[in-house]
């Protein structure tokens, strides 16, 4: 019973049993949100890579499948994306109905390779192409594959990853089975730490600017990343004549330490518009996470735009990757009620009730006028001893998850520490909406502008929510508390 499971998230994906890495294959097809992961069927630490399945139709509610595509003949199903091939362009189909196509990385015998599979059937069963692989450079590092149909061009567009080359290929086809190479892109942002993965590429409207379109390059790096070990940064820029040119430097795409290699749904009906994505709720320097008998879980679905946004004054304007949380989110919500935080002051103080938030799922929608203190906010406290910290930092203009007396935090080295967010003030306000489900914060700051995303491990479940302010200039303006249910029913 899931629900009884005190670090189990309750409204994030995660698998039955058993060790999940990075989100794979997301695709919208017939009514259905696909969501294929790495997974291992035989153990909960990484092996065995396979694509393990699980469908929702409202992007909340997650069934779980059997795995979709096996580790065979030491060949390991690495990452890799899926698309709906409604012209039929790669033969695939039944006559019926357009097939779903798999590209992804065939890993084994000492190099990566990318390889087709199909379904005919909603992804219930799967068909390896007979003349895989389809893309062979004979190299150890060459993977994750990233397919999406190119209108404008009518073709079939893929970006794939020299890992260790920090290098991005892109390639074009017309029937997913021959590829030609367009052109290549890196190395180019974080450039000292090695390792590219999981590249994605998509056209996002902007924000306040009617009609204006940007593309985002968005990759992944093993080590390094903002808040110590694995993370992901993007590029804005254009994609023209089958070239990507980045117009602004790299940035980072969530500030936590635990958002890593997203990528968003492909085949999003015209009459919704959105491009979502989900991410590894998880590092994999510290993803030896204490859960059993599963581990990881994926991040909320985030929909995503872009932004103009100037962090601090000193720095010009420059398109930032917006993610929000997804609407469907609302639907969660039990109870919504006001809290009165505007007497914070220093120390902290609850404006919870004993067991009021003991299933510890709960989104908290706050105000904070940051003043002339060093900083506001809140502790999420689970025991005596124990809390989770997230507060406007005046000195560092941030907001930031604070997880050094979280709960368990021995487990590694470099899990404890403070994870901090670039976060303007609008106005003089800071919005907040914090997502917390057992063992996942998620905070987005402004709408979305900036995020941070860290796991936590308390040893008690029985929390509640404090407020400080460090002087009376600083104030949490409005507070609301929403519980939200359960999905795993
Ligand atoms: C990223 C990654 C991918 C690879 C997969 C293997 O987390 O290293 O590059 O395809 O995990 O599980």
């Amino acid at each position: 019973d899931y629900m009884n499971e005190p670090l189990r998230p309750q409204f994030h994906f995660s698998p039955e049993i058993n060790w999940m890495n990075d989100p794979n294959g997301l695709v919208f097809h017939n009514g259905e949100y696909h969501l294929f992961h790495q997974y291992n069927p035989a153990g909960n630490s990484w092996g065995h890579m396979s694509w393990g399945h699980a469908v929702s139709t409202d992007l909340m509610h997650w069934k779980h499948l059997p795995i979709a595509l096996p580790e065979a003949n030491g060949i390991m199903a690495f990452s890799g994306s899926c698309v709906v091939d409604h012209r039929n362009t790669s033969g695939f189909g039944d006559g019926k109905s357009p097939p779903m196509v798999a590209v992804y990385t065939g890993h084994g015998h000492g190099k990566q390779v990318q390889n087709l599979a199909y379904s005919n059937d909603n992804g219930r069963t799967w068909t390896q192409y007979e003349k895989n692989p389809v893309l062979d450079l004979n190299k150890a590092d060459f993977r994750d594959p990233k397919v999406f149909w190119h209108e404008s061009t009518k073709r079939w567009i893929m970006v794939v990853s020299l890992a260790a080359e920090k290098v991005i290929v892109f390639y074009a086809s017309d029937d997913l089975k021959r590829w030609t190479e367009l052109s290549r892109f890196g190395p180019a942002g974080t450039i000292d730490k090695p390792n590219w993965e999981c590249p994605d590429l998509f056209e996002l409207p902007v924000e306040a600017e009617p009609g204006k379109k940007l593309w985002v390059l968005e990759v992944d790096m093993g080590s390094g990343s903002v808040a110590g070990g694995s993370g992901g940064e993007y590029f804005v820029g254009t994609f023209e004549d089958g070239r990507f040119k980045a117009t602004q430097h790299a940035q980072w795409v969530d500030y936590g330490r635990d958002f890593y290699a997203p990528i968003s749904w492909d085949n999003m009906p015209d009459t919704d518009g959105r491009r979502i994505w989900i991410g590894w709720f998880n590092n994999w320097e510290t993803c030896l996470v204490p859960t059993s008998p599963w581990r990881s879980c994926m991040s909320i679905p985030r929909s995503l735009s872009l932004k103009k946004v100037a962090f601090n004054k000193e720095e010009p304007a420059i398109y930032v990757l917006n993610q929000r949380p997804v609407e469907e989110l609302k639907e969660l919500r039990v109870s919504t009620r006001t809290i009165d935080a505007t007497k914070a002051a220093w120390p902290p103080t609850a404006v919870t009730q004993k067991d009021e938030l003991n299933d510890m799922t709960f989104e908290l929608e706050a105000t904070i006028t940051p003043g002339t203190a060093r900083s506001v906010g809140f502790r999420i406290r689970t025991a005596d001893d124990e809390f989770t910290e997230v507060a406007y930092d005046r000195h560092y203009s941030g907001v930031y998850i604070d997880r050094s007396k979280s709960g368990n935090v021995g487990f590694h080295d470099a899990f404890a520490g403070r994870h901090t967010a670039p976060a303007r003030t609008i106005n003089g306000e800071v919005t907040l909406r914090i997502f917390v489900d057992r063992s996942t914060i998620e905070v987005f700051i402004n709408g979305g502008e900036a995020v941070i995303s860290d796991r936590i491990f308390p040893t008690s479940k029985s929390p509640s929510i404090e407020v400080f302010a460090g002087n009376n200039s600083a104030k949490i303006t409005s507070v609301q508390l929403h519980k939200l249910r359960s999905t795993w029913r």
